[in-house]
């Protein structure tokens, strides 16, 4: 296997269209969030069963996972199941729980080498057992670990989120905890499943869908959004870099005026 342990093998060849030198290493977005959209349709595309496309896309995902730790970045989150997803046919739900539990297991040792923490967003009390215990051995195995911060959301839906967050807030009211003139933005932001992880930078929606899809919507209020037509199982570390490099492009103005009229 090619050595791929340090940022400069790792990368090393780019595809013709990424210039290496371009990218500003002292300004990764700290949080890089990706929708991993695409699946089914790129099994479909090459006359396979959905299920395959799922196998297909954890393969990126552990790839976009090393690419990250490799450019620093600190936060990667990854939309891997919705609140909305149980709507789909059981069996290929089934599948899903099973691969989350089965490559979850798998990867936790280079989760470990690459001393990456994982947190989960959504209600994972509610997915099969199998999955559930495989992931809270995930959250104590890697309870400690100092690098990056990978947030898997699974059975996560914003909406959802931002209701329990309600739940949360009115309890510690009710319980005289909390005065009701406090509550405010960072009791709120500190209410969601992120609390604690910076917002993200960066979203990246495969397969061309200009939606959300009930995602992050409290966090992304300044996020900068990527969208690519290619299909998540497509999505590699050189994609990253194509995304990386836009938002390095982009002037990030939050409702103010831009770093060159500001001088
Ligand atoms: C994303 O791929 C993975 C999940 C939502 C679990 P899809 O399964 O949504 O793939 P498409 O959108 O049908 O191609
Ligand atoms: C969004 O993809 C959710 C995940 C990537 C897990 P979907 O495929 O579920 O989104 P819609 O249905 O196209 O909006
Ligand atoms: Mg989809």
């Amino acid at each position: 296997m090619d050595d791929d342990s340090t940022f400069e093998t790792f990368f090393a060849n780019p595809p013709e269209d990424i210039d290496l030198d371009a990218l500003d290493r002292t300004r990764i977005p700290r949080h890089i969030s990706c929708i991993m959209d695409g699946n089914g349709r790129w099994a479909t595309a090459r006359g396979l069963n959905r299920g395959e496309g799922h196998r297909a896309g954890i393969v990126s995902l552990r790839e976009i996972i090393t690419a990250c730790v490799r450019l620093d970045v600190e936060v990667l989150s990854a939309y891997a199941f919705s609140t909305e997803n149980w709507k789909r046919p059981e069996a290929e739900v089934n599948l899903l729980m099973h691969l989350f539990a089965q490559t979850f297991i798998q990867e936790l040792p280079l989760l470990k080498r690459e001393n990456v923490r994982v947190v989960f967003l959504g209600d994972i009390s509610a997915l099969p057992l199998e999955t559930r215990e495989v992931f809270e051995r995930g959250l104590s195995e890697t309870r400690d670990h100092t690098g990056m911060v990978l947030a898997l959301a699974v059975n996560y839906g914003a909406r959802a989120e931002i209701a329990r967050a309600a739940k949360l807030i009115a309890a510690r009211v009710a319980a005289g905890e909390l005065a009701v003139e406090d509550i405010d933005e960072d009791v709120v932001a500190n209410s969601l499943y992120t609390a604690g992880l910076p917002d993200p930078e960066l979203v990246v929606r495969t397969s061309g869908e200009m939606r959300l899809s009930n995602y992050l919507l409290w966090q992304v209020a300044y996020a900068e959004f990527y969208i690519t037509p290619t299909y998540w199982p497509d999505f590699n570390r050189w994609e990253l870099l194509r995304a990386i490099l836009a938002f390095q492009g982009r002037d990030r103005r939050f409702g103010g005026l831009s770093q060159k009229e500001d001088a």
